[in-house]
Order: C-alpha cells, then sequence, then structure tokens
C-alpha cells in the first residue's frame, strides 16, 4: 500500500473535494507571513519585492505548463482571463462568433454571451469527447472557439490538441479552459498548439482563489487589443502620462490597474509543491483510486471508463441520501445533478477509497 505523502495539511477526514478547493500544501501559511514580513519590515520597498513575486508566480506556471511566462499574464479567475481574451479579440472580426459546448462552466458562457460576440452551443446530448462532433460545428463562420479540457459535472476529458488541431486548419483561434485539468491532468502549450490558455489555481494545484492566470500564444499577443487595461497593461506603466498608452509588449498588456499580490504567492508556493511531487504521479495515483472504485462500484460509476477520457473526478451515482452519510462520515464530497462527485488526489489513500465503498455499498 503506497504511504500518503506528507505534501498537505492534515485533514480530520477524506478529503475528495480537489475539483472544487484543493487541500493547501504544507508551508502556505509561511509563504503568506513572508509576504507579510515584506509588508510590514520594508514598506516602502514592498512593490518592487511583491513584483519579483509575480515575476515568480510567471516563470513556475510556465514551467508546469511548457509556455514562456511573457505569454502569461495574472487575473482574478478564469472568468476575467475570458472576458479580457475576447474583449481584446472582438475588433479583428466582422461579426465574432464564439463556439462553445453546453457543458462548459456556466460563467464561461456569461462571459460569452455579454461579449459581443454571436455565441453558438453544441448541444449537451451531443458526445464533446468525439471530435468528429466539434469538427461539423466548426463551420466557416466560428471566429473562435472555446474548449473546456475537463468538464467536472461528467468527468469527461476531450481531446484538446485534436480540437486545437481542427480549429487551426480552418482559421479558427482556439481557447482551452483548464480550471478542472492543471495540476491533475498534463497540461502542454506546445504539444496542444493551441491559441490561449484560461485557468485558476484554486482546484487540483491547491492554490487558493484569486490566483487565476491566462496564457496567450507569443505571436497572437501583437494582435490582441484588451479594452479593459490600467497602468499595469502600459508598455511602461511609470511613464504616467495620460495621453500617451501603449500596450505591454508581452501578455501583461491584459493585466489592468495595481494588481493583487498574495494569491500568486500563495499560488507559487503550491504549483512548485505540485511540480516536485509530480503531475504524471498525481495522474497515475488518480487512475489507480478511480480503478478502484469502478472495481468496487461497477455501473454506479457514470464518468468514461476509457483512462484517457476520464477527467480527475470520478462520478457515481447517489442513493437517497448518501450525500448526508458521507458527510457524516467525515467523507468530503460534493452532488451534481443527482450524482456523487470525488476527486482522488495523491493525498487520497486506497484505504480512504475503501471507506467511501464502504459507505456507499452498505446503503444498498
Ligand atoms: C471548467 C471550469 N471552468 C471555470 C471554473 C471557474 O471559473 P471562475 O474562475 O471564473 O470562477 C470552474 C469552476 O468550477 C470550472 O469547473
Amino acid at each position: 500500500m503506497m504511504a500518503v505523502p506528507r505534501n498537505f495539511v492534515d485533514y480530520e477526514g477524506i478529503y475528495l473535494l480537489s475539483h472544487s478547493i484543493g487541500l493547501p500544501v504544507r508551508g502556505t501559511q509561511e509563504a503568506v507571513a513572508d509576504y507579510f514580513k515584506v509588508w510590514e519590515s520594508d514598506t516602502p520597498h514592498a512593490w518592487p519585492q511583491w513584483l519579483g513575486a509575480i515575476d515568480h508566480f510567471r516563470e513556475t506556471l510556465g514551467q508546469l505548463i511548457g509556455g514562456p511566462p511573457a505569454s502569461i499574464c495574472p487575473q482574478s479567475n478564469v472568468s476575467s482571463a475570458l472576458s479580457k481574451t475576447l474583449g481584446a479579440l472582438r475588433q479583428s472580426f466582422d461579426n465574432p462568433t464564439i463556439l462553445l459546448t453546453e457543458e462548459a462552466f456556466p460563467s464561461l458562457g456569461y462571459v460569452c454571451e455579454h461579449a459581443g460576440y454571436e455565441v453558438r452551443y453544441i448541444g449537451a446530448d451531443l458526445d464533446a469527447t468525439d471530435p468528429a462532433v466539434w469538427r461539423s460545428a466548426l463551420t466557416s463562420d466560428v471566429d473562435i472557439v472555446l474548449i473546456t479540457h475537463v468538464h467536472s459535472n461528467t468527468g469527461e476529458q476531450v481531446d484538446v490538441a485534436d480540437i486545437a488541431g481542427i480549429a487551426r486548419r480552418q482559421g479558427v483561434i482556439s481557447i482551452v479552459d483548464v480550471a478542472q485539468s492543471v495540476g491533475v491532468l498534463p497540461v502542454d502549450v506546445d504539444a496542444w498548439d493551441i491559441d490561449v490558455v484560461v485557468g485558476s489555481c484554486v482546484k487540483w494545484l491547491s492554490g487558493g482563489p484569486g490566483g487565476g492566470w491566462m496564457w496567450v500564444r507569443p505571436d497572437l499577443i501583437e494582435r490582441c487589443t484588451p479594452v479593459d487595461v490600467g497602468w499595469f497593461s502600459h508598455d511602461d506603466p511609470f511613464e504616467f502620462d495620460i495621453h500617451d498608452f501603449r500596450y505591454a509588449g508581452d501578455a501583461l498588456r491584459f493585466w489592468g490597474g495595481t494588481p493583487t499580490v498574495l494569491p500568486f504567492v500563495i499560488a507559487r508556493h503550491s504549483i512548485d509543491a505540485i511540480r516536485r511531487i509530480g503531475v504524471d504521479a498525481i495522474r497515475r495515483h488518480n487512475l489507480a483510486m478511480v480503478d478502484q472504485l469502478v472495481d468496487a462500484l461497477g455501473d454506479r460509476v457514470l464518468s468514461p471508463a476509457r483512462p484517457e477520457r476520464r477527467s480527475g473526478t470520478c462520478i457515481i451515482r447517489a442513493g437517497d441520501g448518501d450525500i448526508e452519510i458521507l458527510s457524516r462520515k467525515g467523507i468530503a464530497v460534493d452532488q451534481r445533478r443527482g450524482a456523487i462527485r470525488a476527486s482522488p488526489h495523491i493525498h487520497t489513500s486506497e484505504n480512504d477509497i475503501e471507506i467511501l465503498v464502504a459507505a456507499l455499498l452498505a446503503r444498498r
């Protein structure tokens, strides 16, 4: 039996909610305390150090997703990253049209509906894991496609490289939302040949809320003219000439006004921890834990059987009152559309899964 790594804070009970909030990694409190120490002891010089922390975040995230840090811009969340991307590209098209699935996270649908685009949906009744579905939806009038790498309600993973490839051949810009995958599945911007990646650190990366981000393909940045800007989007934020705005040459043109720093200090610390454990190791362990659930629960597992189609989350058909029983036993899962969502991370043990299975089977 594999020993549970000690990289995470202790949790009393069984924690299976990494699709919602990742358990903090050890050392997070110390990272926050260090941030405060700079502020408390060297207030006049805090900014250079805080901006250094943002650079550090960009470098660390760049190492995780395989792209140059200059292509990364901090954001508050995935929705703001998408909103800025769509605003920045709208002028490129006559009748801007965006394609996404009805299974995309609703917040992103809200952004699309308010961005001045015609919004086209792939219906929830169609199989979004089938590239043929995307091929026929990517008609010649589509300008941008929004791909959700992992759908948290169905536990499905789509083949991003495949869909981005279809989009590229048709001259369509591809954006991928990795909120539910980064940290548990490989995210590789080069291998995907993608245009924009929008993500956050709050789930499998255990980085807490507020550490959102966007990655923009280097040769696309020049074409982007963000509309919601601020002095930190300026090529020289300290120029202070109200009549002379020039976009930053890199992805920071998407930044805005005075930025938040603390969420990125926390997120940098947690991404470092995840990188040291290794996303491949986390994924291998996750698949083994889900195999254990499939073996024990059979067709109560509704998420895909094929590992390459599985996300990190196992979707389990729930009986009446299951969720309350699990909660009483200290098993942290949640429920959507009548099904339980259970997300085994590297800190989940075989014994944890046995306890979950026993609790579910005892009620049959
Ligand atoms: C696929 C996906 N995208 C995005 C989000 C969150 O978006 P935001 O960071 O804008 O709140 C979630 C939240 O659960 C999600 O599941």
